[in-house]
């Protein structure tokens, strides 16, 4: 059976991704200040190996060393943008539907890894 990464034309178009993806989440004000003071050129390097070792069916090596854990914490509503700019990201760069969704599947696990701030009850 094919990797989804396979399914979406190899580790080019993940690198297509990735750095569609920065740009907007670096224009998202709600999401721009977590990034001050990071390197985005190396950012973006580790990314698109992370992505395409995920996208590979190999375990992540988030929450383990080389995890990010940036200031001030990630409540799931950062997430949610994330992941939101993710899917824009992989349309713009023509993934077909079903490969999208299988991404986002694949990324779904590292949620627990990612989100650092307990939800509270508003
Ligand atoms: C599926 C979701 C996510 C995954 C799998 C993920 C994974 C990672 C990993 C593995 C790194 C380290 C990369 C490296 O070694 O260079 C990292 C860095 C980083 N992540 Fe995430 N992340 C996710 C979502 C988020 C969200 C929602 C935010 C903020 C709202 C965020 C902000 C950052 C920042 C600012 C860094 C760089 C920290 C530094 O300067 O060292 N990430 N992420």
């Amino acid at each position: 059976m094919r990797t989804v990464l396979e399914q979406m034309g190899g580790e080019s178009v993940v690198s297509d991704v990735v750095t569609r993806f920065y740009e907007k989440a670096l224009s998202e004000p709600r999401l721009a200040g977590y990034f001050h003071g990071t390197n985005i050129h190396l950012l973006r390097e580790h990314q698109t190996r992370l992505f395409a070792g995920v996208l590979r069916g190999e375990p992540a090596p988030v929450g383990q060393e080389g995890a990010g854990t940036p200031d001030p914490g990630i409540h799931y509503d950062e997430y949610g943008l994330v992941i939101g700019y993710l899917a824009d990201a992989l349309r713009e760069s023509a993934v077909p539907e079903t490969v999208l969704s299988e991404t986002l599947f694949a990324v779904a696990p590292l949620a627990r890894d990612v989100i650092t701030v307990p939800a509270v009850a508003r």
